[in-house]
């Protein structure tokens, strides 16, 4: 009887604080940190869809990884992570591979990303404004090749086929006490058999690297027994192996079968031939989100979205990427994404982010700077809004890689103009060329030019206003 009086209580409690995980997110313990000016922490309640709290989960001399935590929950799918990636110059990210797939955007800088694709190692030069997928589980490694600049990239984290919870895992495969590469896991039995070399040159190739996961590149030829130059080596006799052995003209099925899982193992680390600088024939290319034409253009700013038909490793992700760019005071016009959830970060500028709940409350104001994050939950009606002091550019990711079709609240292409029928004046009890003005009076569409300053109608709300009217 207590037992079941304890199950049910239990139950209890988990329907009621479902809601509050939902609402109130997640609880770092650890280093907590805010995005760029986003005002002052305080009142939560007003913030719901900001990602305000990164996670360091790297911190080197050579730079950091920062990751803001998404939220998790019905409707909204699998949570996707934000990653803000800096790279001092001349650095290296240490070979890895991650739980999760990233879609990289360079933010600013040039770098070199290598990665093994189909069993070949890919090295693929990416400057500012370039897209990049990396799908979870391949190794790569990302150099920053910008003379004297510093690299950053921001990335999305999407934890579909991720192993637990927490933010991301990363395997490195490079490293040696920091950080620790998986293989140093393994008996040194298994590693000298594996490797077919004595257990000095194990000890002393696993264990020199200490600088941590982002490194800076030695120039000097001298010093080059890391982890990272012994696994290129490797590589090259990888490669000279499967020369020797393609010319042997041997039956290649066979041999993989005989192949123990080992070099298996080691291959899909090393890739057997390097396709560096083709024409991006025969592996996935970057798409630079600056050398597309604007989806949608007018006065007041412009905006493209990329999906799976743009930039076909999208299609794995499931995730899309856009990008907006509004003059002083222009708003996006209110409106809703009926399949996907949006994740934006604020390129630069100052702008306001307002969200409505489904029952036509507001659920969020607030301004955002460089830096920030925020959220909208799919079916969630929200806009953006630049500042009068200057242009206001985000861009972000979609949890949808199809197109797709926000729908639009207001302005000249809203549903509510799309409607206009007797039917849409019956709805709000007005007749229909009353309705008809009403929906016309806003001639531009999508990005709608800033309204003349009124002071007095700051943080005015419409519901008490209606009984004032009436
Ligand atoms: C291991 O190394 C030795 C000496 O370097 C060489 O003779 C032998 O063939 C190697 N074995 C394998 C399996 O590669
Ligand atoms: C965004 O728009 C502003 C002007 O409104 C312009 O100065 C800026 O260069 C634009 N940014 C990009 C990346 O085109
Ligand atoms: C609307 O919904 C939100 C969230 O569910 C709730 O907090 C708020 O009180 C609701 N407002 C009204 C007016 O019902």
């Amino acid at each position: 009887m207590g037992s079941s009086i304890m199950h049910k209580f239990l139950i209890l409690f988990l329907i009621f604080s479902i809601p509050m995980i939902l609402v109130n997110g997640y609880e770092e313990e650890e280093e907590e940190h805010h995005h760029g000016g986003g005002g002052g922490g305080g009142e939560r309640r007003g913030k719901i869809f900001m990602l305000e709290h990164s996670k360091q989960v790297v911190k080197t001399e050579g730079g950091e990884v920062r990751i803001l935590k998404g939220y998790r929950g019905r409707g909204i799918g699998t949570p996707m992570h934000i990653g803000f990636i800096l790279m001092e110059p001349n650095t290296l990210y240490i070979p890895q591979y991650i739980d999760s797939s990233l879609i990289l955007f360079v933010r600013r800088g040039e770098m070199r990303i290598g990665w093994i694709y189909e069993d070949k190692l890919v090295e693929k030069d990416l400057k500012t404004g370039d897209i990049y997928r990396i799908p979870a589980g391949s190794a790569f490694y990302m150099v920053n090749i910008g003379k004297g600049q510093r690299l950053q990239i921001i990335c999305s984290v999407d934890t579909s086929e991720s192993l637990g919870d927490d933010t991301f895992q990363a395997f490195y495969i490079g490293g040696g006490t920091y950080p620790t590469p998986v293989l140093a896991g393994f008996e040194m039995r298994t590693l000298t058999t594996a490797f077919n070399v004595s257990t000095d040159e194990l000890a002393t190739i696993l264990g020199r690297q200490k600088g941590g996961p982002i490194v800076f590149m030695r120039g000097s030829e001298s010093d080059q027994k890391n982890v990272w130059t012994s696994l290129m080596k490797l590589k090259q006799k990888e490669r000279e192996e499967q020369r020797q052995f393609e010319e042997d003209g041997e039956d290649r099925e066979q041999e993989e079968v005989k192949e123990w899982t080992w070099r298996k193992f080691l291959r899909s680390f090393i890739g057997k031939e390097n396709k560096r600088r083709e024409s991006g024939v025969g592996y996935p290319d970057s798409y630079n989100l600056y050398d597309r034409s604007p989806d949608f253009k007018n006065n007041y700013g412009w905006s493209l979205a990329i999906d799976e038909n743009d930039y076909k490793p999208l299609r794995h992700s499931g995730i899309g990427v856009y990008y907006v760019n509004l003059t002083a005071g222009s708003m996006m016009a209110p409106h809703v994404n009926p399949t996907a959830t949006e994740y934006g970060v604020v390129l630069s500028g100052v702008g306001t982010i307002q969200v409505v709940f489904p029952n036509g409350s507001l659920a969020m104001n607030t301004e955002v700077h460089e830096g920030d994050a925020f959220w909208i939950p799919r079916y969630f009606p929200f806009c953006q809004i630049a500042s009068r002091s200057g242009a206001f550019e985000f861009f972000g990711f979609t949890t949808s890689s199809r197109t797709n079709r926000p729908q639009f609240l207001a302005g000249a292409s809203s549903v509510l103009r799309t409607m206009s029928g007797p039917e849409m004046a019956a709805a709000f009890d007005v007749s229909l060329e009353r309705y008809r003005k009403f929906v016309e009076a806003q001639r531009e569409s999508i990005i709608l030019p800033a309204w003349p300053e009124t002071p007095d109608l700051k943080g005015e709300r419409l519901r008490p206003l209606i009984k004032t009217v009436a």
